[in-house]
Parts: C-alpha cells; structure tokens; sequence
C-alpha cells in the first residue's frame, strides 16, 4: 500500500511503498542504508543482500542522489531514526534516473544555490521553510475567516500609485495605457470595507525600489485586512491577534520543522498579548538613549528598527509617526496634526517591520490636499474620494508582509529563502 513518510508510524509492521526521491545514501559492504524523501519526510529505507538477493542489491549501488525510487518493505519502528521508523526493502524501483545532481550535501554558494533554486527546494532545510511557510498562510486565513473577514480580492493591474510613485513597476497595458503592479490592496480594501464591513486582500504585491537589504523582494505577497467603522487602536488589537495567532499555529503544528531549522522556539513561546505599543517620539528618544544619530522627524532605517526591536522580547507597535514619512491616506492625529495615525509593527530579533498600518483619512477635504501635496493624479484617485463622498466612516486596517513573517518565525537572516521564487533586483531566474 502507497504510505507518506508522515504517516508511516500508523502503518508499524505492514508492508508499505514508499514513493520518492533517493536523497542520501551510505552502504557497508552487506547492507545499503538509503535516506529516501517523498515531500512529506525522510526515512531510512534498509536493503540487505541477504533479503533482496545479488542482483537488486547490486543495481542499488549505484543508484544517485535525486534518483526517483519506489520502495516497498516492512515499516520498523526505530528509536535512533529521525522520524522513528524505517523500512526494511524487499523491492526497488527506479522510475527516473538521476545523475550528477548539481545540490549535494556539501556547501554551496547562495547565488549558485539561488541559480538553481527548482532544485534546490528538495532540500531539507528548504522544505521546512516552505512547510512554515504553508502554515502561516492557512493560519492567516483562518483568522480572518472565524473572525468574519471576508475576503475580496483587489486588482494587480492598476492605474496608479498606493504607496509611492518612485516605487511601481509599469506593464504597457494593450496600446495606449500603462498600468502599474500593484504595490498593496488597500485602496480597493477600503472601498470594499465599505461594502461588506470587514474585508481583507492577500495577494502578491511589487516594489520597484532597487533595496539590496535582506528584508526585500521586488515580489512578496501580503494580507491586508481592513474595517469600516475601526480606529487606530481597534487596528493595533487586530495586529496583535494575529501575530499571535500565527506563531501560535506554528509551534503548534510545525515543531518537526523548526528543529529542522535549529530554530530557537523558546523566542516564539514568549510571544503573546498584550505587545508593548510605544510612540514615535519615544522611541526616537530610545534610539538617541542608545547612541543612534536618528533625528525627530526621520524615518527608520533598518538598524533603528533592529535597536528598538531588541529592546522587547515580543513584537512591538510603534504608533503616531510623523505624517511627513508617512503615506498621503493616513489620517493626521487630532491632538497633533503633525503625526500620522500610523503603526508599524517590528518583530523581535531584529527581523524589522512585518506590518504596517493604520487609521485612514476619512475626511473629503483633507483627503484631497493630501492627494495634491503629494503630486498625485487626482483623476485617477475619483472613485477613491468617492468612498470620502458617500457615507464616509472612521476606518483603518493593515499590511503584513508574509515573507519577513516567515524569515522572523523561521529564524533566517534573508528573506530569499522565504518564497519559492524570489524576486530581488538581480534575479528574475528561474
Ligand atoms: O508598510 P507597507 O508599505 O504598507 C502598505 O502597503 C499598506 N498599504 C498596507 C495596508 O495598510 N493595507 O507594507 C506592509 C508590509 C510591511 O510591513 C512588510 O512586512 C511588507 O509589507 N513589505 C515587504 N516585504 C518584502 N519586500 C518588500 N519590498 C516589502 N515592502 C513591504
Ligand atoms: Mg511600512
């Protein structure tokens, strides 16, 4: 009977195939221990001369890395094995040759490693991560499905900037337009919070910025989710749920991998509400207390994010930026025009922002200021200030990138690894 590797410890003292790839292997002389993987585990298929005769032993041998094999032989329960069993064969198929494979166990350069990153991904530190990766998502979506979000997709194409115009990528959109990838959902959110209350996007986005840092892609995909009738502070519990939430589900279900990663989860044990929230002004005072040449006024770079983030333990919110660094559609402070209803959310061990977000301007007037102060076509924005016309309400919502989410959870330095195919500035391939 055809078993995954993953669930082989129900299937003890039967005879079971296994259908998969051959990853390692190492024999004595009598005996050929073969390290096999089928995208659900590893285990150690056990083949001896003795039981399978000269001739199957023999074609063994010389069997390669990333040979594709059906194994079939008995399930053994063995406490040395990594994943608690092994088989021992009686029967081997090779169902595709493999020769030279160009991955082997000894160390690779990232960009040669990143060259090849379809074949890379049989790894199995590679396969951890995209299995984190897979957990995050659904865990993601959970949340905002048990919690009534609904979930409306917004476009790719589209005609203007969200987040900036120095950073869209143009695509000629049949003869005479251009669109732009989008750079995040949220406008249309907006429109559509309107609409059904709570909503939220999750898609991939695109940055153009020409960042070399380990925290971008020029592709990333992220969740936003948005609500009519919300402030900053119901936005902030929001985040802060989430997050949570899907560090919860990880440890939950993907300790196996987080080993596999030599990630340390006493790190992600400690992160539950409440999250510190601080506000700009003081952790500029923070940065300054620590010796950083950060000046009011001036957005954070990557080492301020990481200082600020070492302070806590958890993920922290920093709230009321200065509106100057932030984006046209964020609603000013009441109290202080000069700040910007925003949060950013850092992780923990320098990981940076995962999420950012806010209150939005509700307010037609404003709004429209706004647009021009930051040279924006205001045509196209007509449908968006349609929403300020229109029974227009306090709301707000948020971005989180996936990427840095799985390179915090899952302890990496970059977030190349993050993503089946990333996109950075130098790589389009494969
Ligand atoms: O802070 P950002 O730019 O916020 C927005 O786009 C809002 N419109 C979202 C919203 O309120 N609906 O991006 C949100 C998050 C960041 O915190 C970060 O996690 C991720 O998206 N992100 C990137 N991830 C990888 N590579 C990049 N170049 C990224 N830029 C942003
Ligand atoms: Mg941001």
């Amino acid at each position: 009977m055809h078993v995954y590797i993953e669930d082989i410890g129900k299937h003890e003292g039967e005879a079971v195939t296994i259908k998969g790839w051959l990853h390692n292997r190492r024999s004595s002389g009598k005996i050929h221990f073969l390290i096999l993987r089928d995208g659900t585990g590893f285990i150690q298929a056990v083949l001896s001369k003795a039981e399978v005769g000269e001739a199957l032993f023999k074609a063994a041998d010389h069997l390669s890395q990333e040979t594709s094999v059906i194994a079939t032989g008995v399930a053994r329960a063995d406490a040395r094995a990594p994943s608690g069993y092994e088989i021992d064969v009686n029967q081997l198929e090779v169902v595709g040759p493999s020769h030279d494979f160009p991955i082997t166990p000894k160390e690779h350069g990232v960009d040669y490693l990143l060259d090849r990153r379809h074949l890379w991904i049989r790894s199995e530190r590679q396969q951890a991560i995209l299995r984190v990766r897979h957990e995050i998502i659904s865990a993601v979506r959970d949340f905002f499905n048990h919690r009534g979000f609904i979930l409306a997709d917004t476009p790719i194409f589209t005609p203007a900037a969200c987040e900036g115009t120095s950073t869209l990528f143009p695509a000629q959109y049949f003869d005479d337009q251009t669109a732009y990838l989008t750079q995040s959902g949220q406008l249309y959110n907006e429109a559509n919070a309107m609409a059904l209350g709570r909503v939220y996007c999750f898609g991939p986005t695109f940055r153009a910025e020409k960042s070399k840092t380990r925290r971008h892609l020029t592709e990333f995909w992220m969740v936003e989710p948005e609500m009519a009738y919300a402030n900053l502070d119901d936005v902030m519990e929001l985040a802060e749920g989430l997050v949570v939430s899907v560090v919860g589900r990880v440890l939950d279900k993907r300790r196996r991998e987080l080993k596999a990663l030599d990630r340390d989860t006493s790190k992600l044990e400690s992160v539950q509400a409440p999250f510190p929230r601080i506000t700009y002004d003081e952790a500029v005072r923070r940065l300054q207390a620590q010796g950083l040449p950060i000046q009011w006024g001036g957005d954070f770079g990557g080492p301020d994010e990481t200082t600020i983030s070492e302070l806590y333990d958890r993920p922290v919110m920093v709230h009321r930026y200065p509106a100057a660094v932030k984006a046209f559609y964020m609603k000013p402070d009441p109290v202080r025009p000069e700040l910007a209803l925003g949060v950013d959310v850092l992780a923990p061990e320098g990981h940076g922002e995962i999420i950012g977000g806010g209150e939005r301007l509700a307010d037609l007037d404003l709004l429209l200021k706004r647009i021009d102060e930051h040279k924006l076509p205001r045509e196209a924005f007509e449908w968006y200030l349609d929403l300020r016309r229109y029974g227009s309400v306090p709301h707000g919502g948020f971005g989180m990138g996936i990427e840095r989410v799985v390179a915090w959870i899952c302890g990496l330095e970059h977030v190349r690894e993050t993503i089946p195919y990333p996109r950075m500035l130098n790589r389009l391939y494969p």
